[in-house]
C-alpha cells in the first residue's frame, strides 16, 4: 500500500514571521491527521525556524530546490549537503525551474542523484506545457523528462544503507502538475490526472520493475484546493497532492489533507 502524501510548496511566499504564523496556523490542524505523509516546502530561509517549530510533531519539510554539487564558487545556490539533517525532501524539476530558470532535463537529473546520494527524498516534478498538451504531445513529453530525470538511477538508494533496505520506492515522490494547471485556476480532471499518472508508473515500470512502480509515489499538483482534492484523492492511481496557492492558507491546507486521509483511509478499509 502506497502511504498518501500531501505537500505544500509555498515557492516565493512568506517572511520568515510568516513563515513561522503560518505553521502556527496549521500545526495542530495536521498534525492530528494520521494516514498521510504531511510536508511542507517553505523558502530556504525559514526551514531552520521551522525545523525547530516541527520537532516533535509527524510534520514533515521539504526545500523547493537545490543544487548538485557539494560546495564551491556557487554563488547563490544551496547544496544538497546543506539540506541534509534539515529537511527530508527537495522539489526538484519544478515547471518554474524550468521555464522561469532554463533547468534541462540533464541538469534536474544530476540534482536527483545528488539529492538521493545524501539522503534526501526528490519530488520529482513533471508536466506538459498548454502548447505540447494540445498537440497530443503530452506522452512524449512526460516520458522524456521521467526516463532523462531518473537515468542511471539504481534501484537502491546510492549510499544507501542496505541492511536499513533503501529502496528508491521509499526515497522518490513523482508529482505529475501539467504546465497549464499550475497557479491558472484551471485543474485537470481527476480522469486526466489518472491516465498520465498511470502512463508514468508504465515508464516506471519500463526504467526499473512493475513492482518497484507500483510501490512509488505519484501525485497530482496543479490548481488543487479544499473544492477539488476529492476527485483526485479518490483516484487509486493518484496518492496525493502537490499544492500551491491553497497551501498558503492554513484552513485549506489542513482541509486537503484531512479529506486525502478520509478518502484513502476509506479505501485501505474497503480492500481488507
Ligand atoms: P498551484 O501550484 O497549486 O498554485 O497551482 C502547484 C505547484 O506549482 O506545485
Amino acid at each position: 500500500m502506497r502511504i498518501p502524501l500531501v505537500a505544500g510548496n509555498w515557492k516565493m511566499n512568506t517572511s520568515v514571521d510568516e513563515a513561522e504564523k503560518l505553521v502556527l496556523e496549521m500545526l495542530d490542524g495536521l498534525d492530528r491527521l494520521d494516514g498521510v505523509e504531511k510536508v511542507l516546502c517553505p523558502p530556504f530561509v525559514s526551514l531552520v525556524p521551522l525545523s525547530m517549530m516541527l520537532q516533535g510533531s509527524s510534520i514533515k519539510l521539504g526545500a523547493q530546490n537545490m543544487y548538485f554539487e557539494a560546495k564551491g564558487a556557487y554563488t547563490g545556490e544551496i547544496s544538497p549537503l546543506m539540506l541534509s539533517g534539515l529537511c527530508e525532501f527537495v522539489i526538484l524539476g519544478h515547471s518554474e525551474r524550468r521555464w522561469c530558470f532554463g533547468e534541462t532535463d540533464e541538469m534536474i537529473s544530476k540534482k536527483v542523484k545528488a539529492a538521493l546520494a545524501n539522503g534526501l527524498k526528490p519530488i520529482l516534478c513533471v508536466g506538459e506545457r498548454l502548447e505540447e498538451n494540445e498537440a497530443g504531445k503530452t506522452e512524449e513529453v512526460i516520458n522524456r523528462q521521467v526516463t532523462v530525470a531518473l537515468d542511471g538511477v539504481g534501484l537502491n538508494v546510492p549510499g544507501g544503507d542496505i541492511e536499513k533496505a533503501e529502496r528508491m520506492s521509499d526515497n522518490l515522490v513523482i508529482a505529475y502538475e501539467p504546465v497549464w494547471a499550475i497557479g491558472t485556476g484551471k485543474a485537470a480532471t481527476g480522469e486526466q490526472a489518472a491516465a498520465t499518472i498511470e502512463f508514468i508508473r508504465k515508464a516506471l515500470a519500463g526504467l526499473w520493475n512493475r513492482d518497484t512502480a507500483e510501490e512509488i509515489r505519484i501525485v497530482y499538483g496543479g490548481s488543487v484546493t479544499g473544492a477539488n482534492i476529492a476527485e483526485f484523492a479518490s483516484h487509486r492511481e493518484i496518492d496525493g497532492a502537490l499544492v500551491g496557492g491553497a497551501s498558503l492558507k492554513a484552513d485549506e491546507f489542513v482541509a486537503i489533507v484531512e479529506q486525502t486521509a478520509r478518502i484513502k483511509g476509506r479505501d485501505r478499509t474497503s480492500r481488507r
